[in-house]
């Protein structure tokens, strides 16, 4: 399975593409998961990306796409999430799979409304320990520290502010990518405001697979 996910902030990119990567095998890469270890390696790179991240800006193109293809390398099945959020960044991935000689399978567009999803990263924490995302009413992280240890922590750019700039964005930038991949009869799109189980079944069947 070679998909995109796109969606807003929120949608539930990361909880669908982990449950799909648990289920089926793909690679899951998600370019925010890319960003935010290389800020806590505390290189060089991770020092220039950290003020986008923090301020909820985009990463600059020619920076996240180097970041990003060397995670292409070495596995033929995958799930994106968080890349590729404009049209450039569309088209290096279309220059990339050209060179591997691979071809998408899919594109599914998760969409809820700018209200819920704010409600949703209000209540989100993720696990230092595992890098998982949980919900504290939604998907509450576990009780039993041997699944999943914690501490359970609100991202950085999870801030009003940040996120009403990272929707701006998406609306201008990301969301004209589904006429893109809707061109070439590539898209899919799935309500994400139903239970997170129900939307990994859409969004499976979007793909043709169970
Ligand atoms: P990234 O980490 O990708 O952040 P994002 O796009 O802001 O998306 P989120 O992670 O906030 O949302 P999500 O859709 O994954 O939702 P989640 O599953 O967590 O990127 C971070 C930063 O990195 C960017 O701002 C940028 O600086 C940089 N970056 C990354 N990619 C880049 C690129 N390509 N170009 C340039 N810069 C880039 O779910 C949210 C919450 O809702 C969770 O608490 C979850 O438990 C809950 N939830 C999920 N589904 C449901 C459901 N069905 N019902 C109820 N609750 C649910
Ligand atoms: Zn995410």
């Amino acid at each position: 399975m070679r998909i995109i996910l796109l969606g807003p902030q929120g949608a539930g990119k990361g909880t669908q593409a982990s449950r799909l990567s648990e289920r089926t095998g793909a690679k899951h890469i998600a370019t925010g998961d890319i960003v935010r270890a290389e800020i806590k390696s505390g290189s060089d790179l991770g020092k220039k990306v950290r003020e986008y991240n923090d301020r909820g800006d985009l990463v600059p193109d020619e920076i996240i796409v180097e970041m990003f293809k060397p995670h292409l390398e070495g596995t033929s099945d995958w799930v994106l999430d968080g890349f590729p959020r404009n049209e450039a960044q569309a088209r290096a991935l279309d220059e990339a799979l050209v060179e591997l000689g691979i071809e998408l399978d899919g594109v599914v567009a998760l969409e809820a409304s700018d209200e819920e999803l704010v409600e949703r990263l209000s209540g989100r924490r993720q696990s230092e320990a595992t890098g998982r995302t949980y919900h504290i009413q939604h998907d509450p992280p576990p009780e039993d520290p041997g699944e999943d240890p914690g501490p359970f922590v609100q991202r950085k750019d999870d801030t009003e502010e940040a996120i009403r700039n990272r929707l701006r964005i998406y609306h201008e930038q990301t969301e004209p990518l589904k006429g893109y991949y809707a061109e070439r009869g590539l898209l899919s799109t799935v309500d994400a405001t139903q239970a997170i189980e129900a939307v990994t079944r859409d969004v499976l069947a979007a793909v043709g697979e169970k």
